[in-house]
């Protein structure tokens, strides 16, 4: 039997550098593998936990896609789809709801996190967050979900309430695993490499965008904030920056950061930070050709995603309605 593998990734704001290496490349990555069944999903509803401009939003959610297509996902070998287009997310969420104690997710990082940062709307959803992922990750019964690791505590949630449904009710779910990304799980700001480079920071120069043009990506790496002695050498807690100048490099080139760090240790930080930037543009040249292609073409991406929502709809709905049927409701009798 092959081995569910689902992720997400929220379609608001620009893609980062980071959401590249430590998602969306490693996604295309696991569909190679034949023991794989791929699920990818852009988590349209999980961004509206934060207030959204209606017409950004619409066209992150089609760029997201047109870009996940030019990096290689494949719309046949995986799946891939809006979530807002499978409506047994939502109503998977509320059943959930009732299976998860307000004090677990109160207690969520990122919640208390979000919420000191959004301190005007800390409105139910931001709260619930968690739960609409666990919904997200049981609906498929997934085996295997690939997070960055401040998605970690999440899919431990996920795992806890699938446990709990299951000792109330038989074996209603999997169990999923979470499985950290490893190379580039992590790639951090260039103006604070000490925070995670975030689609949200609004800090000039600190985040890439997959879709900047090469004279801007070799800007921002030129202005990128590198550590007080002069030595190359990968050691993320004294020397961050430099660190996560070898960690995009070594990701960009396909190497191990050790080698790349061996490679380097002799230059200045000024070509490192050159060397880094041409590798960036040379790994996201073909992406940014295809893009063009693919954005200009919204029917073709309302058909992949249409495609996408009917494939995860047959795998979703069965697994829904057994927890219904778990739970004592009535169900419809199909004619
Ligand atoms: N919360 C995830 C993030 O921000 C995105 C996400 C939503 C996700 N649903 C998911 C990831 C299910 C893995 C599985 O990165």
């Amino acid at each position: 039997m092959s081995k569910i593998i689902y992720s997400g990734i929220q379609p608001s704001g620009v893609m980062t550098l980071g959401n590249y290496i430590g998602a969306v490349k490693n996604w295309r990555l696991m569909q190679d593998d034949p023991d794989h069944r791929c699920i990818y999903m852009l988590a349209d509803l999980h961004t509206i936990t934060v207030r959204q401009n209606p017409q950004d939003l619409h066209d992150n959610a089609m760029r997201f896609m047109a870009l996940c297509l030019a990096m290689g996902i494949d719309k046949d070998r995986s799946i891939l789809y809006m979530q807002s287009h499978v409506h047994e997310h939502c109503e998977l969420a509320w059943l959930l709801n009732c299976y998860t104690y307000v004090g677990e997710m109160n207690r969520m990082t990122q919640f208390k996190d979000k919420s000191a940062k959004h301190a005007d709307n800390i409105n139910m959803g931001l709260m619930d967050y968690p739960v609409l992922m666990a919904a997200d990750i049981l609906l498929f019964g997934t085996h295997c979900v690939p997070v960055g690791i401040d998605q970690v505590q999440h899919v431990e949630i996920a795992r806890d309430i699938a446990t709990r449904v299951n000792n109330l009710y038989g074996d209603v779910f999997v169990v999923p695993e979470g499985v950290m990304t490893k190379v580039g799980a992590k790639i951090m700001s260039l103006q604070d490499p000490t925070s995670k480079m975030s689609k949200s920071d609004p800090t000039p120069n600190a985040v890439v965008s997959v879709l900047d043009t090469p004279e801007t990506i070799v800007k921002k790496f030129k202005k990128a904030v590198t550590d007080s002695d002069t030595q190359i050498a990968y050691d993320p807690i004294s020397k961050p920056g430099v660190s996560n100048l070898l960690t995009i490099l070594a990701a960009a080139t396909d190497r191990s950061v050790e080698a790349t760090a061996a490679d380097c240790r002799h230059m200045r930080y000024g070509d490192l930070k050159l060397a880094t930037a041409d590798a960036v543009i040379e790994m996201l040249r073909p992406f940014r050709e295809r893009y063009d292609r693919l954005i200009a073409d919204p029917a073709y991406l309302h058909e992949v995603a249409a495609f996408g929502a009917g494939r995860a709809r047959e795998i979703a709905a069965p697994i829904l309605r057994r927890f219904k049927q778990a739970i004592g409701f009535v169900l419809p009798r199909a004619d």
